[in-house]
């Protein structure tokens, strides 16, 4: 299996932080997905795009709980050996993002001002996969990441510098790239010709559910009607809170030591 890029995340940020689920930056490798499988994703994302995709903020267009829209994203998710593989590149066990407006996302990144590519930002959950389903005649589009610090780098982007030493990485039909950007600061490069259409699977630590960057407010920026809450506020008291708890209990532990 064809790696095409891999960085740590402490490479990418120049430290190891304590928000992090594991040493995991940016791994870009040949996937074993169905094609087929992969086009007719494609083909109803495309017949489906003007009824419910939407661009709220950071002028990124995309299908929210596109699993919800599109059952056939349930089939990746839980495809055989996925979970596995992801964690062992990972080297902490990954889990699917339980909440279902931001699980899975279907983006539509082009040259036309109604897609647009993603502004500098750091991703709210804490690992993704990218799945490229199309790319057609496209100049730009790179997965673009700013080597350094996530608030000195967003204090050049606010005083309008242009950010040098980037990592850029292009996407590629039949490969998958897994990423941590949490507190990580990227874009998509902008796209001057063509689109590019992705599928994203978002996923969390098992162990460390709490490391996460989805924000209330956040969330709601892009799903104002709250109907999110509910399952956000259950996540948070059976899997998010007694983890914490555990790892403070165990941390204490190690001090009383
Ligand atoms: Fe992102």
């Amino acid at each position: 299996m064809t790696t095409h890029h891999r960085s740590n995340r402490s490479e990418l940020i120049g430290k190891k932080t304590h928000w992090q689920i594991s040493d995991l930056g940016v791994i870009q490798q040949d996937h074993q997905y169905d094609p087929e499988l992969l086009e007719v994703i494609c083909q109803k994302a495309v017949a489906i795009k003007e009824e419910v995709s939407a661009k709220r903020h950071l002028n990124l267009r995309y299908i929210r709980q596109a699993h919800v829209h599109i059952p056939e994203i349930l089939e990746l998710v839980y495809y055989p050996g996925r979970l596995d593989l992801l964690s062992t590149l990972a080297e902490t066990t990954l889990e699917p993002y339980p909440l279902s407006v931001i699980a899975s996302t279907i983006t539509f990144m082009g040259a036309t001002p109604d897609d647009g590519a993603i502004d500098w930002h750091a991703d709210g959950v804490p690992v993704t996969e990218i799945i490229p389903l199309e790319i057609h005649d496209l100049t730009g589009g790179a997965l673009q990441i700013y080597r350094g610090d996530y608030e000195v780098g967003l204090n050049k982007v606010h005083s309008g510098d242009t950010l040098a030493d980037l990592v850029s990485i292009p996407h590629r039909i039949g490969a998958s790239t897994l990423a941590q950007l949490m507190r990580v600061l990227h874009r998509t490069e902008p796209i001057t010709t063509g689109h590019r259409i992705s599928l994203n699977l978002n996923l969390r630590s098992r162990d460390k559910p709490y490391i996460d960057d989805n924000a209330a407010y956040y969330l709601a920026a892009d799903n104002p009607d709250y109907k999110w809450v509910d399952q956000y506020l259950d996540d948070v008291r059976a899997r998010q809170v007694p983890a914490y708890l555990a790892f403070q209990r165990h941390g204490s532990l190690h001090r009383a030591m």
